[in-house]
């Protein structure tokens, strides 16, 4: 991961040249999509409930790294986070698929967040939680997320923000580095005991006084019944519901039974803020001095 580059003077992973790294391709990429046969293979495989774990290829730069619990097909997508191809339409269509409320709700924690300095996005796929706290006036603003795929995707259309290749339960920075972690639509893909290890790390690398900022879908969908969903929110319920049951997400249900506060409160974090507003919830928590 973050440790295949060697640190800089202060501390800080390498950043890598992402147009300067070739990436091996992955099965999707190695599809003929002008062929019937192998376009109903991806559809296939997208539309299949159970998934198998995502095929990494042998020569992936940091492969042997990724935790296996990272390698599952995340929201169906055909081999996860871990091809060039379908990579490539996700940093786009996913918040298309979220009818724009991801970046309305990235632009409200990054403007919480403007005043701060340096700020590290966990898990920051295409790139948009880093950019926006970046257009909010941070001026140190770095990516991290395990796939290379994602990154180099996310480095081609932020150059302004430094990405890394990296997990949020060892993220390679020093104690103390940040004065933000964003985490948007990540700590539902953790489970419980990397979660504990992640919030740890976090604590690890925000200053005192610092805050962890955390976006996750609203429990609702998936704890209310798509009828009540409906009488409730209308149409965008009925919708943000069906598309929660649809999506492969095999820790949400764990991560939305943790007592937030409390987790929060186990890793020195003082939780200032939870906005419940379908289909965003907003977590904003203050990294406590250490005793
Ligand atoms: C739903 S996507 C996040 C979207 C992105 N933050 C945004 O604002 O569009 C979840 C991301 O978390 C990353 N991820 C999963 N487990 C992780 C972990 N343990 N540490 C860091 N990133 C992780 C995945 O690679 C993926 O890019």
């Amino acid at each position: 991961m973050g440790q295949s580059f060697s640190a800089n003077s202060a501390g800080d992973p390498l950043v890598p040249d992402w147009s300067a790294v070739t990436l091996p391709d992955a099965w999707p990429d190695r599809l003929d999509y002008s062929s019937p046969g192998q376009i109903a293979r991806l559809v296939f495989s997208a539309a299949r409930s159970r998934r198998p774990l995502v095929d990494l290829p042998a020569d992936l730069p940091g492969g042997n790294a990724i935790p296996r619990y990272i390698l599952q097909e995340f929201h169906n997508l055909p081999n996860g986070n871990y091809s060039k191809s379908i990579t490539r339409g996700y940093v786009t269509w996913f918040d298309r698929v979220m009818l724009g409320s991801m970046q309305r709700a990235r632009t409200a924690v990054a403007q919480r967040l403007g005043h701060l300095d340096s700020i590290l996005d966990i898990g920051c796929a295409g790139g948009h939680m880093a950019q926006a706290v970046l257009d909010a006036g941070a001026s140190d603003v770095w990516g991290l997320d395990p796939s290379p795929y994602l990154l180099q995707h996310a480095a081609a259309r932020y150059p302004r923000v430094k990405f890394v290749q990296g997990i949020a339960e060892d993220t390679g920075f020093r104690d103390g580095r940040f004065d933000a972690v964003t985490a948007c639509f990540v700590m539902h893909e953790i489970p419980p005991r990397y979660l504990d290890a992640s919030l740890a790390e976090l604590r690890r690398v925000i200053r005192p006084g610092g805050v962890l900022a955390v976006i996750e879908p609203s429990p609702e969908q998936i704890t209310e019944p798509l009828s009540r969903l409906l009488l409730r929110h209308g149409w965008r319920g009925l919708y943000f519901g069906l598309l929660a049951r649809r999506m492969h997400e095999p820790f949400v249900r764990a991560w939305q039974q943790q007592h937030v506060a409390s987790k929060l409160a186990e890793f020195g974090f003082r939780l200032d803020e939870d906005r419940d507003e379908l289909p965003i919830r907003q977590i904003l928590a203050t990294r406590l001095a250490d005793d």
